[in-house]
């Protein structure tokens, strides 16, 4: 009330408190009823069907409550069509808190990071090349808030063919790190054995992000991603997103007589959560906000001078 003034919703309320105790004594009491409706000469169930009438009235008058939240379309996306420099922001944005302790255990040339402000996490980059072995890190049980894993994810047919960074023989010709296994088996041991390295090293909580392809080794189809989405979960990993990576234009002509399967032109980033009891994941309150331009791709970020030294 306002200078006895009634407001608006205040008086739908009071309508309606009234109108449903005048309707439970008509529905309770048939005399009642009677005795009312003989007031104006109407029947007494005529008057129940105005006062019903009337309630709904007041109910579709209520005031809906407007949702929470503001309307946008600046969603991060499952699929992109770029590089993995682009698409690794929108996933960090979705799931790492800025100021998270961040190890990056294949960190290569950096890559993933070119478009990621310097300051934005603290960032743990190691990687073979500098003595670092994804299978024994450097790290307290339960120390990081997130792992990166981006290994080589293929073997090679014939020796040359694939010969690239993700190339596995490549990265192995000198025995640095060996396995028991071969080709694809030997890719696929490289991911599992990191990931209960991963497990050890995270906090509970902690997000795991690996990097992988599908391949076909030897004639059959092997979907590393499932493979991988498998094993993870029987090691506890909550398999919690996965981002498809669509390259820009047509990979390299192969010479083949015959093609079998469809050319892998896509990649994934998997998002695997190391639980935290039986808490389900209900997003991040603080997100990096991913500076984009025109096109929606994320912008280079200024190099800095300092250099990133490689772990340790
Ligand atoms: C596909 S590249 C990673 C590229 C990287 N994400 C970037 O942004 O530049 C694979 C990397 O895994 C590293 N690597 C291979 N085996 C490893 C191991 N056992 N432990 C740590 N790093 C390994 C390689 O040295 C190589 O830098």
């Amino acid at each position: 009330m306002v200078d006895g003034l009634i407001l608006e919703d205040e008086q739908q309320q009071f309508l309606r408190r009234f109108l449903e105790r005048l309707l439970a004594r008509l529905l309770q009491q048939s005399e009642g009823a009677n005795v009312l409706a003989s007031l104006d000469g109407t029947r007494a169930d005529t008057y129940s069907h105005h006062v019903h009438c009337l309630l709904q009235m007041t109910m579709v008058t209520k005031k809906r409550k407007s949702p929470d939240g503001k309307p946008t379309n600046d969603l991060v996306f499952s699929a992109y069509v770029g590089t993995n420099d682009e698409v690794f922001p929108f996933v960090l944005s979705l799931y790492v808190e800025p100021g998270s302790k961040i190890a990056d255990v294949t960190y290569g040339k950096g890559v993933f990071w070119r478009k990621i402000p310097r300051d934005a996490y603290e960032l743990l980059p190691s990687d073979i090349q500098s003595g670092v072995d994804c299978r024994k890190l450097p790290y307290m049980d339960k120390s990081i808030d997130c792992v990166v894993f981006d290994p080589p994810y293929m073997h090679t047919p014939g020796g040359t063919a694939h010969v690239n960074h993700q190339n596995y023989e490549g990265y192995y010709k000198n025995n640095s790190a060996t396995s028991e296994k071969k080709y694809h088996e030997a890719v696929l041991d490289l991911y599992f054995t990191a990931a209960r390295e991963a497990w050890r090293v995270l906090c509970n909580g902690g997000v795991y992000i690996v990097k992988c392809q599908d391949e076909v080794c030897a004639n059959q189809q092997r979907l590393t991603h499932v493979e991988l989405i498998n094993k993870l979960s029987e090691y506890g990993f909550v398999t919690e997103d996965m981002f498809v990576v669509l390259r820009n234009g047509k990979p390299g002509v192969s010479r083949l007589l015959t093609q079998a399967h469809a050319r892998k032109n896509h990649s994934f980033f998997l998002v695997f959560l190391k639980p935290n009891g039986r808490k389900r994941w209900t997003g991040l309150k603080n997100r990096l906000l991913v500076d984009t331009n025109g096109l929606g791709k994320p912008r280079s970020q200024p190099p800095t001078n300092e250099e990133l030294p490689l772990f340790p």
